[in-house]
């Protein structure tokens, strides 16, 4: 058994006895080593940032896990059944959508994730740039969905809920989606969605999901008019990125089956209803470098934003940038 596994076993026996002390010759025992084993991997437990208490004629006992991402603790309990079955961790990444695209293009299986600490070269929608330093949550996961390459905007709009979902039920925040791919709180934007498609004329082959909460990013380095879920909670402490990021993993999962199953219009109720966008005059930038400004009247089957025009007439709009006017 690798050296990890071992660790791994040893946390999972600490974490199912979390009230009560274990003695050494009970784990080495369960787990088939020496006493002298157990204290070497005991020992490497502490340096990773475990607070391990040993207790004489009593034994050992789990007291606190360390803040940082650790896939062992990710996976702890986790019950997703695709999303982050396999998951790659980089304390510091270039961009965690090209590690998946790769990943992904190599036969990468669905549900799988790629994690970062920080990234150097975080992307965000339309070429900009994403801020990545440590503290945030940027994830990156491998879908591969039946569906034709234009139907691709419905998966940013899947994980645009998913995340919503995630981030109020670990926060009690209340986030809205900025169609199509901006997560906001009280104004503020707290994350984003890239999704990237590989694709042929028929078929998405693959679609790379990226998603950037800032989390406990500090103040300074948030972008202008950027906010995170520690600076909305006021309460001045850090939250667990571990149990944020399960928290993502699960929503993604529920809200991509419900797709799967029942299609878009299975997932369009909630998306409406966590709409900052709609009842709102706004001004888009399509694609086609063409401005539409009006009113946000509707997000239709196809995850289409409905503007209604001055004129009287109505717009759909598949892909754009939107600023919200009043
Ligand atoms: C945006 O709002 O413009 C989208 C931001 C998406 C950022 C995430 S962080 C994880 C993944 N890796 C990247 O390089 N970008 C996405």
């Amino acid at each position: 058994m690798k050296s990890e596994k071992f660790d791994n076993k040893i946390l999972e026996l600490f974490k199912k006895h979390d009230d009560s002390y274990l003695s050494g010759e009970e784990v080495s025992r369960a787990l088939g080593i020496s006493r002298q084993a157990l204290w070497k991997h005991i020992e490497k437990l502490r340096e990773t940032g475990y607070i391990i208490e040993a207790v004489p004629h009593l034994g050992y006992k789990l007291m606190q896990v360390p803040d940082k991402i650790l896939v062992p603790e990710i996976r702890w309990n986790l019950k997703t059944k695709i999303i982050g079955r396999e998951m790659h961790f980089y304390e510091n990444a270039g961009s965690t959508n090209d590690i998946a695209y790769e990943l992904a293009r190599t036969g990468a299986r669905e549900g799988t994730v790629v994690i970062a600490n920080e990234q150097a070269r975080g992307k965000g929608r339309l070429g900009r740039k994403w801020a990545s330093p440590e503290g945030g949550v940027y994830l990156s996961c491998i879908l591969r969905p039946d569906i034709l390459p234009n139907e691709i905007p419905k998966i940013t709009l899947v994980a645009a809920t998913s995340a919503v979902k995630a981030i109020r039920r670990f926060s009690g925040l209340h986030a809205l989606i900025k169609w199509p791919n901006d997560i906001f709180i009280s104004d503020r934007k707290v994350g984003g969605i890239l999704t990237e498609l590989k694709g042929e004329p028929d078929r998405a082959v693959f679609v790379v999901l990226g998603i950037g909460i800032n989390v406990n990013t500090p103040k300074h380095m948030l972008p202008e008019k950027g906010t995170s879920i520690k600076e909305e909670s006021k309460s001045g402490r850090d939250f667990s990125r571990v149990d944020f990021i399960k928290e993502v993993l699960i929503a993604l999962e529920k809200e991509y089956m419900k797709f799967k199953g029942g299609g878009f219009s299975s997932i369009r109720g909630d998306l409406k209803s966590f709409s900052c966008t709609l009842g709102r005059h706004v001004n888009v930038m399509t694609g086609k470098r063409k401005k539409i400004e009006g009113k946000a009247v509707d997000i239709d089957k196809d995850g289409a934003l409905v503007v209604a025009l001055a004129s009287g007439k109505r717009e759909r709009i598949l892909s754009g940038d939107v600023r919200i006017e009043r």
